[in-house]
């Protein structure tokens, strides 16, 4: 898929006042850090698009973001920032997962995760929710730049290994570097199959 415009909309602490739900949506969640708001500029070409920081907790609210005037792009905060207050991971909590559950045209959760370390209970703990819930969702390993293809293989491995245990399917996996573009391609064919999924059936 070539993008040709991809435009900043709003920001949301309630799903309900999120754009209106007539265009097929993807949601790119993960631990703070792990590189969401990088991989959406990298998706769509566009450096500042979704801001980033080095530091963790930057994305705070639900950004919306129209890409080709087709599809959502969705930005959320990222979990497990120690630092983050008990009260305010309860807020986090409440906005993101009356969004998941309620937000009628999220076609597709993407749940990133670090490659460069081995999986850990906070990330198998939201895929176990994902997957209860009912929602589709892939996992997207990000930052394949920073170590060895050795590593890389390694971690999807593991992630294979433990949640094969559990479930009869596995999700779907992308290798990603928004530094070097990698998986880019990728994760925009998917995407474009499955907008093509929801024309078909709206
Ligand atoms: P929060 O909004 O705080 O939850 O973080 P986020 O998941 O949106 O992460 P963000 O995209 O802001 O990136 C965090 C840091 O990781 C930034 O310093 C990025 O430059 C860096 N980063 C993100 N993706 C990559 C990557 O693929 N390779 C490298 N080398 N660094 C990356
Ligand atoms: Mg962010």
């Amino acid at each position: 898929m070539i993008i040709t415009e991809a435009e900043f909309l709003q920001s949301n602490t309630n799903y309900k006042k999120c754009p209106e739900a007539i265009l097929p949506e993807y949601a790119f969640i993960g631990r703070s850090n792990v590189g969401k708001s990088s991989l959406i500029n990298m998706l769509v070409s566009q450096k500042g698009l979704a801001l980033t920081s080095s530091r963790p907790g930057k994305t705070q609210l639900i950004n919306h973001f129209i890409v080709n005037k087709r599809w959502y792009l969705v930005d959320l905060p990222g979990f497990g920032y120690a630092k983050v207050s008990k009260i305010n991971r309860e807020k986090w909590a409440k906005m993101i997962y009356d969004y998941l559950e309620f937000r009628e045209n999220l076609m597709v959760v993407f749940l990133l995760i670090d490659s460069r370390i081995p999986p850990q209970q906070i990330d198998l703990d939201f895929i176990n929710k994902l997957a209860t819930m009912g929602l589709p969702f892939v996992i997207v390993f990000t930052k394949t730049d920073k170590v060895s293809n050795n590593i890389v293989n390694n971690t999807m491995f593991e992630y294979k290994k433990i949640l094969s245990e559990s479930w009869e399917s596995l999700p779907q996996m992308f290798i990603t570097s928004a530094e070097k573009k990698i998986g880019r391609e990728e994760i925009l064919d998917y995407i474009d199959s499955c907008n093509k999924l929801y024309n078909k059936n709206s």
